[in-house]
């Protein structure tokens, strides 16, 4: 795979931030007009907004933030199957997708157009998707600064070969954990 230079992958990885946090606020959105529902506010307002919200942002998003964030795998060192943290993101954003477009966006539009008919079941689910999805994001969130658990595969160390932190196995001493980031070792601050 074709490996970018360091100005598009510094704005790969620009993209890939405001598109996945951009998912979480939409997500967040979703969740406030969900409680603002269900505390009273009036839901010939509310549920059309969520309607339009869900339509024209959060399932844009969350196609935007598959393409993107699989390309910034595939594009950078880290790969799609050689990290742990990266591989579980990727599952849970996948699942995520199916779910968004599948069940909660057509379910959010219906609520939209009854909007002050919509049953209190109707009205829950517009509490609950939207606070499973924001969890499952912060998660993700956690799990890209954290990056834990390692490698999925790692290669023979060869006899006299180069340290560890040198094949990418283990964060090296003021870097970024794992292959070559956006910043230079030289100028990462000291964790
Ligand atoms: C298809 C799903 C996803 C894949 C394959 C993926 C993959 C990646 C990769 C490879 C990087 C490192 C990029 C680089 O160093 O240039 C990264 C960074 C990051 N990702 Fe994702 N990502 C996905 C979804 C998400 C989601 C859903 C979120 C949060 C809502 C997220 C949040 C972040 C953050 C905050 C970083 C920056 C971490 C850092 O620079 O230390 N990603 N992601």
């Amino acid at each position: 795979m074709r490996r970018l230079s360091p100005a598009g992958r510094k704005a790969l990885l620009t993209a890939h931030l405001v598109t996945s946090l951009g998912w979480l606020g939409a997500d967040l959105t979703l969740l406030a007009l969900g409680v603002a529902g269900l505390r009273g506010a009036d839901p010939d307002v509310v549920y059309p907004a969520a309607g339009l919200l869900v339509t024209w942002l959060f399932a844009p998003l969350s196609v935007a933030v598959w393409l993107v964030g699989t390309v910034s795998a595939l594009l950078t060192p880290w790969g799609l199957l050689r990290w742990r943290w990266v591989l579980v993101k990727f599952v849970l954003t996948t699942v995520m997708l199916g779910l968004v477009l599948l069940l909660l966006t057509p379910r959010i539009r219906h609520l939209g157009a009854l909007a002050g008919a919509a049953d209190a079941h109707l009205r829950v689910d517009l509490v609950v998707a939207p606070a499973v999805s924001t969890t499952l994001l912060l998660i993700a969130t956690v799990l890209s600064t954290h990056k834990p658990w390692g490698r999925i595969r790692r290669a023979p160390v060869r006899p006299g070969g180069p340290p560890a932190s040198r094949r990418g196995g283990r964060p090296a001493p003021g870097g970024r954990p794992g292959p070559g980031g956006t910043r230079s070792r030289a100028a990462a601050p000291a964790r």
